[in-house]
């Protein structure tokens, strides 16, 4: 596991964009694995910048989402759906036919699980995958558990999530309680693992995953298995673990 320490989180953005354009330019038809939240949300900004500056061609890049709330249409503005067109498909020469999600209208979890596994497997590795990290450890909606997830599974969200997240929805009693996500055994099989972390509030989960045992009670720290993993964090989220870098 790579960490790169930045002061901040425009740094961490400009970071991880800059892993990703070098991947674009290198393989112009990379798949790539994203991500929602507002971790992410400067790295795409800072690639929609790129894309208009004309240094990025993403007609040819294909990719798959982690996650989606259960319930909630792709025009819902909390939506995962909404949020990439918001951040990123809008704004670069992306084919949509070439950008894929679990479909959250699906009530049908074992139907539609099927259907994303297949999807995404079916794109025959995924080069980049990006990803935030939940207060809790959880990466995707992979939530602290007893054991690693393997493939895409409808997921109870837990009440730290229900509460870390419901500052993006009117109240709490608003966000959805189950989400579909990609699981460990798939985002560990992507080639490269791009993961942003910003914030004190990700201070302890930094630490819990990438500084401690790993265990699926820390869904994160299974990354610290993985063979090219790079972190680019920023000073608040390394605060707990900075005398140790
Ligand atoms: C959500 C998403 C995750 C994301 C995490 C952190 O629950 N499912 O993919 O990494 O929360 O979100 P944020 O970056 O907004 O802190």
């Amino acid at each position: 596991m790579r960490i790169i320490a930045t002061m901040d989180y425009k740094e961490m953005s400009g970071k991880a964009a800059a892993i990703i354009a070098d991947l674009i330019k290198s393989k112009p038809d990379c798949v790539l694995g994203l991500a929602t939240g507002s971790s992410p949300e400067g790295t795409y900004k800072d690639l929609v910048q790129r894309y208009q500056a004309g240094e990025l061609d993403f007609s040819a890049v294909r990719s798959v989402n982690l996650d989606e709330y259960v319930g909630l249409a792709p025009d819902h503005d909390q939506s995962y759906a909404y949020f990439m067109h918001h951040h990123l498909f809008d704004h670069v020469n992306i084919n949509v036919e070439n950008t894929h999600l679990p479909d959250g209208l699906n009530l049908d979890a074992a139907a539609e699980t099927a259907r994303y596994d297949a999807v995404v497997r079916g794109m025959n590795g995924v080069d980049l995958q990006l990803l935030g990290l939940g207060p809790n450890g959880h990466i995707g909606f992979n939530e602290p558990d007893d054991c690693f997830s393997y493939g895409t599974r409808c997921v109870d969200l837990t009440e730290t999530t229900i509460q870390a997240n419901s500052r993006f929805f009117a109240s709490a009693d608003d966000v959805p309680r189950q989400a579909y996500s990609m699981g460990i055994y798939d985002i560990m099989m992507s080639k490269h693992i791009l993961l942003v972390v910003s914030g004190k509030n990700k201070a302890q989960a930094v630490k819990d995953c990438f500084f401690g045992p790993i265990k699926p009670l820390a869904p994160g720290s299974i990354l610290q298995l993985h063979p090219n993993c790079t972190v680019v964090a920023d000073a608040d989220a390394l605060s707990l673990v900075s005398h140790l870098l």
